[in-house]
């Protein structure tokens, strides 16, 4: 199959943990493939977002649940050029950058851990995803979302590696960060995701896993340009 030129629709599914480089590869292919990119990834942290905004607790698994049921988001292309890939709106509200804070980070695993919460935000998953054309990012894509997606992706680093990234990330943004506090945050939250009983962060079994260790963005996107090429072939 062409996948490249191809006149058939199919689905890339990318997993892999917390600052692995997910979102700069899927929105990279998604680019090069005029497909739909979609970052689920924002979707819990917008429910979490809702949940805190309300001074609803964060334990109370009902009513956040019933707050992700009736979530009223939408994912807009970007109407400012400040780095964002789309304009993320919460009831009418530009959360862009709100659901990217420490408070929506410290309570966005629990939040995605909650079975009801899952299956609202699977089913509209599902539904992109059954358009064809789309480059889908998260946890659970390859495994639970789109299990039949054409090509899943598991990108993985060590959590040193991803916490080098993020912190750097973040000094750049002129933000006061520590090193070990990041990792310690990293190593915490990927143990939940992949520790939880529902929809555990891990790669498909048909997934191809890389590790970009060794890797810097450019020879990452190469390597998976180069294997849809493979792709190509057979
Ligand atoms: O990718 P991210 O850091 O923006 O994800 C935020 C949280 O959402 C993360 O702790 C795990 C959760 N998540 C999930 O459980 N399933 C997904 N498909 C995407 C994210």
């Amino acid at each position: 199959m062409n996948l490249m030129n191809s006149k058939k629709d199919f689905v890339i599914a990318l997993d892999g943990p917390s600052a692995s480089g997910k979102s700069t590869l899927g929105e990279r292919l998604a680019n090069s493939l005029n497909f739909i990119y979609l970052d689920t990834g924002v979707m819990y942290r917008a429910v979490t977002l809702a949940v805190l905004n309300m001074g609803v607790d964060v334990s109370d698994e009902d009513a956040v649940s019933r707050i992700a049921e009736k979530l009223d988001l939408d994912v807009r292309p970007p109407s400012i050029a400040d780095g964002r890939s789309n304009d993320i709106i919460l009831n009418d509200d530009d959360v862009t950058w709100t659901i990217r804070t420490a408070e929506v980070e410290k309570n966005v695993s629990q939040v995605s851990a909650y079975s009801r919460v899952r299956q609202a935000m699977t089913r509209i998953q599902r539904r992109i995803g059954k358009r064809g054309n789309v480059v889908m990012v998260g946890r659970d894509i390859g495994t639970v979302v789109l299990p039949d997606a054409e090509i899943k992706l598991y990108l993985d680093a060590s959590a040193e590696e991803r916490a080098r990234r993020r912190f750097l990330e973040l000094r750049k943004r002129g933000k006061d960060v520590e090193y070990k506090d990041i990792l310690q945050d990293m190593i915490k939250r990927d143990q939940f995701d992949s520790s939880r009983p529902i929809a555990p962060l891990k790669p498909a079994e048909d997934a191809i896993i890389i590790n970009s260790d060794d890797m810097n963005a450019d020879e990452v996107f190469q390597r998976i340009m180069g294997l849809l090429n493979e792709f190509h072939k057979d």
